[in-house]
């Protein structure tokens, strides 16, 4: 059997490995159009495209932010626009040391013959795209599925988000782009954490299987995986070593060496929470860069500090790099409360 490879194999792999660089994470900003608008909706304001420009230069711009951050994802209107100062976003970011990169996943609608689960859009044209996304700077992407544990999973389901997940990385990768393979396992539910543990081994199990099948290289793609938690409305709470415990766990059985970095989402849980359980994960050595991609947990408090104010942009930029700072910390295993 003849494995054709990537034309950008080396440079996929370099990407990688910068974007899972000591003390570094990723920065989320890559709400769709209608996310970002219940996002400023929370903060009295309109869902322009003027509004959105002021708020994702502000993060951009935040002073020092590539000591902490890596990459920072963007929504397709993002990679295109400029600052408000007239500077593409994309300039700041590589000016910053921080590497852009695109949700390319059109989204979730209801997957026919399940129970009621969804399944992710975007392939069609997904080829074309990423050539041009390529050509504006972009050098890694996201597709980001969900598996829904209430709902079942379905075995129909998890084989579908492993199967797309799967085809979206092969066509990243012969596009220059590092795909982040996110099946996010949304937290709702009143299940316990043994339960998640169960559903994520499966969900990855699938997941690499997929992947093998399409010869993605494990060498230059990214994860972003959900923590294993117990559900959102479960009646247990899990302490961040408990959550270390089962996710490392997970990991260990299901994630190859080869993968060079582990970029958590986080999926609802508090800024807080989203570090301690980072920062409990890295108590000891992994085998890949156990890090970070979050947008509510490096978010919440920048945006309500902004409030859309030009006055609150510094507070709302220190905002911003407390909470990269801590998280930078927490994958160095050296966050303290
Ligand atoms: P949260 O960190 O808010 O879950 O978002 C991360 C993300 O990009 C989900 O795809």
């Amino acid at each position: 059997m003849v494995v054709r490879a990537s034309a950008y194999a080396d440079e996929l792999v370099k990407t990688a490995k910068t974007i899972a660089s000591p003390g570094r994470g990723i920065l989320a900003m890559d709400e769709s159009n209608a996310t970002c608008g219940k996002r400023l909706a929370s903060i009295g304001l309109e869902n322009t495209e003027a509004n959105r420009q002021a708020y994702r230069t502000l993060l951009v711009t935040a002073p020092g932010l590539g000591q902490y951050i890596s990459g920072a994802i963007l929504f397709e209107e993002t990679l295109y626009q400029s600052a408000v100062d007239g500077r593409k976003i994309v300039d700041i970011l590589v000016e910053q040391g921080i590497v852009p990169g695109i949700k390319v996943d059109k989204g979730l609608v209801p997957l026919a013959g399940s129970n009621n689960e969804s399944w992710c859009q975007g392939l069609d044209g997904l080829d074309a795209r990423e050539a041009a996304y390529y050509q504006a700077g972009a050098r890694f992407c996201k597709w980001r599925t969900v598996v829904s544990i209430p709902n079942g999973p379905s075995e129909l389901a998890v084989k579908e988000a492993a199967w797309g997940l799967a085809r979206y990385a092969a066509i990243s990768q012969d596009n220059g782009l590092v795909p982040i393979v996110e099946p996010e396992i949304l937290l709702d539910g009143e299940h316990g954490i043994e339960r998640t543990f169960e559903v994520a081994q499966k969900v990855w199990a699938e997941t690499f299987y997929a992947m093998a099948e399409n010869n993605v290289m494990f060498e230059g793609i990214l994860l972003k995986p959900s923590m294993v938690t117990p559900g959102a409305e479960s009646k247990d709470k899990a302490t961040p070593e408990q959550v270390a415990e089962y996710t490392l766990k997970l990991l260990h059985r299901r994630i190859p060496p080869s993968v060079p970095g582990i970029m958590f989402l986080s999926g609802g849980q508090s800024e807080v929470e989203a570090t301690q359980n980072l920062n409990a994960m890295n108590q000891g050595p992994n085998p890949w860069h156990v890090s970070f991609s979050y947008a509510r947990a490096l978010q919440n408090t920048c945006l309500k500090t902004w409030g859309g104010a030009p006055e609150n942009v510094k507070a709302a930029q220190d905002a911003l790099l407390l909470r990269a700072k801590a998280n930078s910390l927490a994958q160095l295993g050296k966050y303290t409360s």
